[in-house]
């Protein structure tokens, strides 16, 4: 059995007077991939949130490894190795995609470490070695996301926490985007808890799923399994009793993502 890098107990987090998620029991083991599955408003956001520090977590317990981080101020919980991509991506558009990287190293010491990484990044993502120059306001969004997966990269991290990656992608970056974050994990050892509508990709890429109803987990389980479940294929996959084929002619009359 592999350790785990994160987990979580009961954790509740509110805005105001509104309850986001309750009573939320995860754990993310080392070298997986994790999923939270759920649509618009179930929580997702809200649970990354209050694990990387940038949300109060009104209760519960946030740990990661054996170091309980709840409610550690976020800079913190980065150096001690949790990185969060947000929705949204929040890159620095102003400053040239290679400064943006950089930004993401700035609590690193390894000099020389930090220029072989950026070197592999660039292997990753090429388009981001021929862009380097530029300010990041200038790519597109699929790009943008790419540069923030890298510079989450650039720190180093033994976990990334990734924000629904997909998010205005077309479908083949998606797919590009999914296999380089399996790339990642492969070749780099690095665990992933990513959060996401798209729910083929993420069931496809992911070891381990959970499903977030309005702020509560209902069902966990291997990906393998929640394939198969027809709940699943029903609210998530989008595939009705009539099969795969029905299911894709059903797909192209209403917008999924
Ligand atoms: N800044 C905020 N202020 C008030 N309420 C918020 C805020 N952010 C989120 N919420 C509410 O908290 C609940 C959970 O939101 P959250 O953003 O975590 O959902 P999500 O699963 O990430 O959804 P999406 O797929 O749309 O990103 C929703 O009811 C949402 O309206
Ligand atoms: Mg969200």
């Amino acid at each position: 059995m592999s350790m785990d890098v994160l987990t979580l107990s009961n954790v509740e987090a509110s805005y105001g007077p509104v309850k986001a998620v309750r009573g939320i029991s995860l754990r993310v083991p080392e070298g997986r991939i994790v999923t939270i599955l759920g649509s618009n408003g179930a929580g997702k956001s809200t649970i990354l949130r209050a694990v990387s520090g940038t949300l109060e977590a009104a209760a519960g317990k946030v740990m990661l490894k054996d170091e309980d981080i709840t409610n550690h101020d976020p800079a913190d919980i980065v150096r001690r190795g949790l990185v969060h991509v947000p929705e949204g991506r929040e890159i620095f558009p102003l400053l040239s995609v290679h400064d943006n990287l950089l930004m993401g190293s700035y609590t690193r010491r390894d000099r020389d470490q930090v220029a072989r990484d950026l070197e592999m990044i660039h292997t990753y993502f090429p388009i981001l070695r021929a862009r380097a120059r530029q300010p990041a306001g200038l790519l597109s969004g699929g790009q943008q996301q790419m540069l923030a997966i890298s510079r989450a990269l650039m720190a180093r991290p033994d976990l990334i926490l990734m924000d629904e990656p997909s998010l205005g992608l077309s479908p083949r970056l998606t797919r590009e985007i999914f296999e380089i974050i399996v790339r990642i994990n492969r070749e780099r050892g690095t665990t992933i808890l990513v959060v996401e509508q798209n729910a083929a990709m993420a069931l496809n890429a992911a070891d381990f799923g959970y499903v977030l109803e309005n702020g509560r987990i209902v069902m966990e389980d291997s990906c393998a399994v929640l394939r198969e479940k027809d709940d699943i294929k029903e609210f998530y996959l989008g595939l009705k009793d009539e099969g795969v084929r029905g299911a894709r002619r059903w797909k192209k009359t209403k917008t999924w993502r």
